[in-house]
């Protein structure tokens, strides 16, 4: 049986001040579907296994009674509630301990919140071939993306030898680093072998949980131990190291397998993803009004869709208004926005 799971329990920093920490960008309607990305996810995921029977959703407590509201279909027992957000690392532990109870034989996605896939019947695909990689050579299956220019936002997954041939290929990985600085970037750009890592992961239940017993000792034992008494993940979840499943396990473990495959994949990460969205709107994207006189490659928007926003002579700048907060960026210095609510948080 397939248990796809989302991640759900990200604080979305990079989209703010529209994403903040009370909904942060999960939770979003950030195009014109009407669809947040959460459900967006949930119905691309449905489709795999033809229902919401089988799939899981991980958040943290902040965030349980937005997801129950965003999904109602969700069955309750599918929603794996995380006491506190420890990263992404501790959030798929515990979702594979809670699957483990009652099927130790199951194949489990983790699957991003925050992704936008145009081509869903190539994504179900692709699934499928992923599936196999797991349950045929116990391996821990990436799904890769080419990449386009040399994000630092991004893992990069080194292709290795080829395992199968096919529509679509499996190989092994040979190195997986996650964001690497800008001179890495470029130089793995240039390779041409290096995938990005869309952040997608297909593996049996039981590979998982050998990676996390042999690599992250501390964190299993904790876990695992603390599932056998009710009340006890509570106490041990907010020890557990913080650190994204990335670092934790990817980096480090040796059976890691690559599919590379393209199905329109984009990372809605930060504001600039805004403008692949809404490609063709001309050479200024804006959610609301805009005048903009000798304005060019500007990213604008507006949480009131009355609000006007007015420019002149700007090249490549972000715009963002919301009811109390004003945001004005360089279209390349979105990443740092990180940094500003880092600020706030300690100086409020
Ligand atoms: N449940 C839970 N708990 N979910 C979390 C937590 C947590 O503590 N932290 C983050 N998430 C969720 C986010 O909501 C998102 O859906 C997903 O996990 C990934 O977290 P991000 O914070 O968005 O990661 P990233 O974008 O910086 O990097 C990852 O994705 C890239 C592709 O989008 C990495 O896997 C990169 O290697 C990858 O290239
Ligand atoms: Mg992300």
């Amino acid at each position: 049986v397939f248990y796809p799971v989302i991640l759900a329990g990200g604080s979305g920093e990079r989209f703010w001040p529209l994403s903040r920490r009370a909904k942060p960008k999960q939770f979003l309607t950030l195009d014109t579907s009407g669809e947040s990305l959460l459900q967006a996810t949930a119905r691309r995921l449905s489709g795999i296994n033809g229902s919401l029977d089988n799939l899981y959703v991980i958040t943290s407590g902040e965030y349980r009674s937005q997801v129950l509201d965003q999904l109602p279909d969700l069955s309750i027992e599918n929603l794996i509630v995380e006491p506190v957000a420890r990263d992404t690392a501790p959030a798929v532990l515990y979702a594979a301990l809670r699957i483990a109870q009652h099927d130790p034989n199951g194949v489990m996605g983790v699957f991003p919140a925050d992704h936008r896939i145009t081509d869903t019947q190539g994504f179900h695909r692709v699934i499928e071939r992923a599936r196999h990689a797991a349950e045929m050579y116990d391996s821990l299956v990436t799904l890769g993306i080419t990449p386009t220019f040399p994000s630092t936002g991004y893992g990069y997954i080194e292709n290795g030898d080829r395992v199968e041939d096919g529509e679509f290929p499996i190989n092994t990985v040979t190195c997986f680093r996650e964001k690497p600085d800008r001179g890495t970037a470029e130089e793995f750009l240039q390779q041409g072998h290096y995938c990005w890592n869309s952040g997608m992961f297909v593996w049996k239940v039981d590979s998982i949980l050998n990676a996390y017993r042999e690599l992250q000792p501390p964190m299993y034992q904790a876990l695992s131990e603390a599932l056998q008494s009710r009340g006890k993940v509570r106490e041990v979840f907010p020890a557990l190291e913080k650190i994204s499943i990335d670092y934790a396990i990817l980096e480090r473990a040796k059976n890691v397998q690559i599919i590379p495959a393209n199905f329109g994949w984009d990372d809605l990460g930060d504001w600039n993803a805004l403008e692949r969205l809404l490609r063709g709107v001309g050479s200024n994207v804006a959610v609301g009004r805009h005048v903009g006189l000798d304005t060019d490659g500007a990213i604008l928007y507006t949480t009131n869709s009355d609000d006007l926003i007015a420019t002149i002579g700007l090249e490549d700048v972000v715009v963002i208004r919301t009811p109390d907060i004003t945001l004005v960026v360089r279209k390349d210095r979105t990443q740092d926005i990180k940094q500003v609510v880092k600020r706030l948080k300690e100086h409020p």
